[in-house]
């Protein structure tokens, strides 16, 4: 069945479901969205904080057939997000490289994507979601108080996230299914909400810092090694 969407009132994690759906089934939903999660997972092994109700926690599943760059997928789908809560919440974004999205300095937004394999060939994105929406700053983990928001905090407004989640998805198929934006344009418009374009960045896997300069056309961290470009298109990045 085309387009279905799974709701779940519990899951340990949307991409956990998503993956075994993936290996498993002959239906494969658009999207599996849950109220809580459990056990929800972030980039370089960490948690997400997922308590019912308060974000929207979903992962968006992508068949990679008619992907051309595969890298980009991660960018793009920060930028999907980023343009939503723009247009609904008449918030300004910034993207952290690779995908988180930022309000004020804080982060709002956490994207994970993991690709399923079969026989060996990539054969779906796992496109892992997960936005604040009505939280409160004393309901997030003290550790991550100082760091995150939510788009209540930055609002003062509670919003709908069915409807966020329609326009995320709607967002979602424009880019990789309808493909209404080239690759250049997404990668411009990316750019010009990248938060570390023209600042020194701390790139953890070289325990050294860089000067990020720019993307590449697949969405790589550009940065200066010395007078020679070099490009990242993984692992964590800081700003100094
Ligand atoms: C990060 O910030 O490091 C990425 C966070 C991704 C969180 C989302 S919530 C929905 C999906 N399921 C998960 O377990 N993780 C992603």
């Amino acid at each position: 069945m085309k387009n279905k969407i799974i709701f779940l009132n519990e899951v340990d994690s949307t991409n956990i479901y998503a993956a075994n759906l993936c290996r498993n089934s002959a239906e494969i939903p658009l999207a599996v969205v849950a109220a809580l999660q459990t056990n929800g997972s972030g980039r370089m092994g960490r948690s997400f904080h997922s308590p019912k109700d308060t974000g929207i926690y979903m992962t968006y599943i992508l068949n990679t057939e008619n992907v051309e760059t595969l890298n980009l997928i991660t960018s793009a789908a920060g930028l999907a997000v980023a343009e939503v809560i723009e247009n609904m919440c008449d918030v300004k974004t910034q993207i952290k490289w690779p995908n988180d999205i930022i309000i004020s300095s804080k982060k709002v937004c956490g994207i994970l994507t993991k690709l399923i394999t079969e026989n060996g060939k990539i054969k779906f994105a796992l496109i892992g979601i997960g936005i604040n929406v009505s939280n409160e700053k004393e309901d997030f983990p003290e550790e991550i108080r100082d760091i995150a928001t939510s788009l209540k905090i930055e609002t003062n407004k509670v919003f709908d996230k069915e409807k966020i989640i329609e326009k995320v998805i709607q967002n979602l198929n424009e880019f990789f299914i309808a493909k209404k934006f080239t690759e250049k344009e997404i990668v411009e418009s990316v750019k010009k909400r990248s938060n570390m374009l023209g600042k020194k960045v701390f790139v953890k896997s070289e325990n050294r810092e860089f000067f990020a300069v720019n993307l590449s056309p697949d969405g790589g961290l550009v940065v200066l090694d010395g007078e020679e470009e070099k490009v990242i298109h993984s692992g964590e990045v800081e700003l100094f």
